[in-house]
């Protein structure tokens, strides 16, 4: 369910993207490693997917084996790599489709379709970017980070996690030059209030130019009130149950509180990315 807060945002036009054809393929698992206690990096043989991805689409990942599951799960392209025809999910285990997906051995293969939905996008103009996120959420932009390097964009991310060992995404941060900071609950530092005093220090006097946030409602209510006192854009990626990804089924229209009557934007194909506050100011 979508805050009431986000509601009215989310009437606005989805990020303006040209998307690109998706395609299926058989990707052949490389690697299939224990990234945390909880989290698991699959890298996948798919450069048809690789070559199209822009950041912040997905792929809708079947799961295999003999234990039947018949919908595929939606899955964010972490990492792409042209070069190596890979990308890279990481996922948690949370239920029935995770926990068979993680016996998935290097050499099989698992059905992949995409590069799904609107994603991230770079607005041109002066000043770094800035990338919030918490949990498994920052999965869903670290490929901004790709593109910015590309552009010699400067980049800052917060990276939140309930504890400083459930933190993603800091060797990939290290990896594309961008500067990271690793906050979470145990110290307080991902309090909000924390959070905000630290940016404002920060980026009062160069504001980032965008601000690309996923994984926490508190997150985007921050990023919102951040982009209003900058100026900054500000472009929020959304989660929801999804049966197909590709906008026929409509399981995944974003429920809005403040307007129950009427179905929401589909987040497989409206987004999963949602501008917050409309073009750059
Ligand atoms: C666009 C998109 C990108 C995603 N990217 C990632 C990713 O990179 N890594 C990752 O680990 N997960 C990601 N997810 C969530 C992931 O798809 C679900 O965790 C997964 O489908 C759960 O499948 P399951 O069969 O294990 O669990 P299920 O048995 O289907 O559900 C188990 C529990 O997880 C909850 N759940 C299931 N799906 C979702 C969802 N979409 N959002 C919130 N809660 C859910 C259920 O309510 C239930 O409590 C993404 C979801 C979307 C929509
Ligand atoms: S998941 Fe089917 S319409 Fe979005």
């Amino acid at each position: 369910m979508i805050p009431d807060a986000l509601a009215d945002q989310l009437r606005a036009q989805a990020v303006p993207f040209s998307l690109p054809e998706p395609v299926s393929v058989s990707a052949r698992v490389l690697r299939h490693e224990t990234v945390s206690q909880t989290y698991r990096r699959l890298v996948l043989e798919a450069p048809a997917i690789a070559e199209r991805a822009q950041s912040g689409q997905f792929v809708m990942v079947t799961v295999p084996g003999a234990e039947r599951v018949l919908l595929p799960r939606p899955m964010a392209i972490h990492r792409r790599r042209v070069d190596d025809g890979t990308i890279e999910l990481i996922y948690g285990q949370v239920g029935r489709g995770t926990r068979i997906l993680s016996q998935a051995e290097a050499g099989s293969s698992l059905l992949a379709t995409g590069p799904l939905g609107r994603g991230y996008s770079i607005p041109d103009g002066p000043g770094p970017i800035l990338l919030m996120g918490r949990g498994i959420g920052i999965c869903a932009f670290m490929t901004v980070a790709e593109d910015a390097r590309t552009r010699a964009i400067p980049a800052v991310a917060v990276l939140s996690a309930r504890t400083a060992q459930r933190v993603i995404g800091e060797s990939d941060a290290a990896e594309l030059g961008v500067q990271a900071i690793a906050v979470h609950d145990a110290n307080g530092s991902s309090e909000i209030a924390a959070v905000e005093q630290l940016l404002e220090g920060r980026f009062d006097t160069l504001p980032p130019r965008a601000i690309f946030v996923c994984g926490s409602s508190r997150l985007a209510l921050l990023a919102r009130r951040l982009g209003d006192r900058w100026g900054s854009m500000v472009q929020v990626s959304l989660e929801a149950h999804m049966a197909c990804g590709l906008g026929y089924c409509h399981g995944c229209a974003a429920p809005m509180r403040s307007d129950p009557a009427s179905e929401g934007p589909l987040v497989c194909v409206d987004g999963p990315v949602f501008d917050l506050r409309g073009a750059l100011k």
